[in-house]
């Protein structure tokens, strides 16, 4: 994705925060057969805020803090030290052996791994202040109230840069009492959902709001979306379509296997409602097409928000999802944001405690926004934990993340053309098109599936892809294959993982030709 569209930003924000210096651990190489120069051991400087939380009459202390990557990768001592040298350290699941050989792990479309900072968030949320948040006045729940609700702030800044400094900077400053006193932090706008997928569907009730409310002169309303959408961002439309009679109209691929915006330029009408996209880098050309014919847009940033600045604001985007897991944060949580003024206008989705205002026995009231949508129990700890990895990414500085992505991207899709009788998909880098980190791809004659066991089982390599439709039928139909294989990096990866994994890839592709 060019990054020419979107607003950049480099947090640094660690002037109020207390500096201590420490060793940090040495990361030791598993496996024997490579060379230990790949990976640093250190000692240099870093930064951890404490916070401490009373439990009865006992005090405990625990850090808050994500490990202070930041501030390692400025130490000058450190050279050249790439952004995935300096933070693996800080994931302690990448340390250890797969099929004996050191795990290289690059399946982080799937999932991202969690760094230390996240699992101690969530341990310090059962070990201090576990409680139901919202409904008790003891002290436990109030404590677990306001980190929660201090999490779903934390969302809203990761997508609205204009803010986002201005609050990093002020993080320590973050209590709730003093955030609830700013009202310039809209966090009405920002819903927490127990699953991102819940996001998606939410985006039913958008539609049902958006048709039984906008005059569409007795035609059916269309919805616009691409074929290489995820099912999540495709099934819940057909199901709107399915309940309204709404048109689904998609928009295929152009020659380099992206999508098509010249000809989702000339499908908007009047009758379009909604255009449903992931995070592309034309997304602002395309909310200025929709809003001119009165569409809402709704952008998937499930793979875009992990690795780069997004900004709400600049975008005018109407609705985004995004996924914590794919954020180095837990599982089970999400987030919606959308412009208050729409959320305020919309009706519940789900229905259950926390959600009303006043229950009767023949109907109800509803609460405002973000609450009228967050039906039951929330997923309170990962919420919390979502927090964390915010804080953590937010450290490291979500431009400093996106620039060495860039470097990776070009290095794994430069050397995967070395591999004979492959074909990557989608353009090539240049000047125009920043590929993200990610490559799909098919050797000839040899299925995905085979080629993702092998790198895993064989050979030593311990290499973790993922082969399949990648829940993405429509696109693998239309690019005529059923499945394929996919590596995907993250800022804790290294040009040495792809090195291995190019390794890995040769000599499956050797074995299997060396039957024919
Ligand atoms: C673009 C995109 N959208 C949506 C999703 C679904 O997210 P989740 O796994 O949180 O349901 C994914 C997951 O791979 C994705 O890549």
């Amino acid at each position: 994705m060019p990054s020419s569209t979107l607003t950049l930003f480099n947090l640094c924000c660690n002037s109020i925060m207390e500096t201590v210096v420490h060793k940090l651990p040495s990361f030791k190489l598993l496996n024997p057969t490579s060379s230990s120069s790949h990976y640093c051991s250190t000692t240099t400087t870093t930064t951890r805020n404490s916070k401490s939380f009373r439990v009865g009459s006992r005090r405990r202390s625990f850090s808050i803090s994500a490990s202070a990557s930041a501030v390692r990768e400025d130490n000058p001592a450190l050279g050249s030290v790439s952004l995935g040298h300096i933070t693996r350290p800080d994931f302690p699941i990448l340390h250890q052996e797969v099929n004996g050989s050191r795990l290289v792990y690059l399946d982080n479309a799937a999932t991202s791994q969690k760094p230390t900072a996240v699992l101690n968030a969530l341990q310090n949320y059962y070990e201090a202040y576990n409680s139901n948040v919202h409904r008790g006045i003891h002290y436990l729940s109030a404590v677990g109230k306001d980190e929660y609700e201090l999490a779903r702030k934390k969302e809203r800044l990761l997508s609205m840069h204009r803010t986002l400094e201005r609050l990093f900077s002020l993080r320590m400053l973050l209590k709730p009492s003093i955030c609830n006193s700013c009202d310039w932090l809209d966090c009405g706008s920002i819903l927490l959902h127990q699953f991102h997928i819940s996001s998606f569907n939410f985006s039913i009730s958008i539609t049902l709001w958006l048709l039984t409310n906008g005059t569409n002169g007795g035609h059916k309303a269309f919805v616009i979306l691409t074929i290489a959408e995820h099912h999540s961002a495709i099934v819940p439309w057909q199901l709107v379509a399915q309940k309204t009679g709404a048109i689904l109209k998609f928009v295929s691929l152009n020659q380099d296997e992206a999508p098509d915006v010249d000809k989702l330029r000339q499908m908007f009408s009047r009758k379009t409602k909604i255009v449903v996209v992931h995070h592309v880098s034309n997304t602002l050309e395309i909310v200025l097409w929709a809003h001119d014919v009165g569409a809402k847009v709704l952008v998937d940033a499930c793979q875009s928000v992990p690795h780069m600045v997004v900004n709400v604001q600049s975008l005018n985007v109407d609705f985004l999802v995004a996924s914590s897991h794919k954020m180095c944060g837990p599982t089970g949580v999400g987030f919606l944001y959308g412009k208050s003024e729409l959320l305020s206008a919309m009706p519940p989705f789900l229905g259950g405690g926390e959600m009303i205002s006043d229950v009767f026995l023949d109907h109800s009231t509803y609460a405002e926004p973000p609450s009228r949508f967050e039906a039951g129990t929330p997923a309170i700890g990962e919420a919390i934990g979502f927090g964390a990895a915010i804080d953590y990414l937010s450290r490291l500085g979500m431009q400093k993340i996106h620039d060495y992505e860039i470097e990776l991207a070009k290095y794994l899709y430069e050397s995967l053309l070395s591999v004979p009788n492959i074909h990557v998909y989608g353009p090539a880098p240049s000047e125009n098109v920043d590929r993200a980190a990610l490559c799909s791809f098919n050797v000839e004659n040899i299925h995905p599936t085979d080629i993702a066991t092998f790198l895993d089982q064989q050979f030593q390599h311990g290499v973790a892809i993922r082969s399949g439709h990648h829940c993405a039928q429509p696109l693998h139909r239309h690019l005529g294959v059923n499945a394929s294989a996919r590596a995907s990096l993250h800022f804790y990866n290294t040009k040495e993982d792809v090195d291995d994994f190019i390794q890995a890839l040769n000599d499956t592709v050797n074995f299997f030709n060396s039957f024919k």
